[in-house]
């Protein structure tokens, strides 16, 4: 891939999987999932996303918050322990789950170069602002922006033009970050540039859009950029 710097004002976000380790829920429930904890979280998160596009598709809006909810019900049907109890702390641990190590230290040193932040998710309002303060990054993100307020997930294209719209900036001068590789290739498709961040060693997506640099942790991302 090139090395020449990538000029943009705005670094935007995906939240889950990109700034916050879903798999942190099921993992801090070790005790109550046992060996199936790692299932659990792959298949959570597989039903989630897969209703987030079938609801976008139909014109069945419900929050992610729903969506989630309705994910966990699912995945704990499907491996034998769907009990109140565990739902109940897993949908409280989805309301704190930890941001990866690098991210605090990330998004100050994109201020102090000059980029405004911000995430742009699937999460509900009050969901992002749980994660957020709980991780104590409110002071280093200028917006945190949902896709509730346009009632579709991603990857409907004006989910990424609301986000150009409320920063302020053109989609070409935003560089945006997920770790979803169908996102990336959404946001880049949009017209964003994109710096996709695999950490799950996804494989590229045959889909419109390509992103522009890979790196595996944000740590990577500042040396990227300039300021346009
Ligand atoms: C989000 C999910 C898709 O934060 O990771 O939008």
């Amino acid at each position: 891939m090139p090395t020449q710097p990538l000029a943009v004002r705005a670094c935007v976000f995906d939240a889950y999987g990109t700034l916050f380790d879903f798999g942190s829920a099921a993992a801090a429930c070790g005790d109550m999932l046992g060996d199936k904890t790692s299932a659990l979280t792959t298949l959570w998160r597989d039903k989630q996303l897969q209703y987030t596009w079938l609801r976008s598709l139909q014109g069945h809006y419900v929050d992610f918050w729903q969506v989630t909810g309705d994910a966990l019900d699912f995945a704990l049907e499907t491996l034998g322990l769907d009990q109140p109890a565990i739902r109940e702390r897993l949908m409280q641990l989805y309301l704190s789950l930890e941001c990866f190590p690098e991210v605090p230290a990330v998004l100050r040193r994109l201020r102090d170069m000059g980029f405004s932040t911000a995430i742009l998710s699937n999460g509900s309002p009050p969901m992002l602002e749980s994660i957020v303060s709980k991780a104590g990054l409110g002071g280093l993100l200028d917006e945190v922006l949902s896709v509730d307020e346009m009632g579709v997930f991603k990857t409907h294209p004006s989910v990424y033009r609301m986000a150009a719209d409320r920063m302020g900036v053109p989609a070409g001068q935003i560089t945006f970050q997920s770790s979803n590789a169908w996102d990336a290739y959404a946001a880049s498709a949009f017209g964003m540039r994109v710096v996709w961040c695999n950490r799950y060693g996804q494989r590229r997506e045959r889909l419109p859009g390509a992103p522009d640099r890979e790196i595996t942790t944000l740590s990577d991302l500042p040396g990227l950029l300039t300021l346009a």
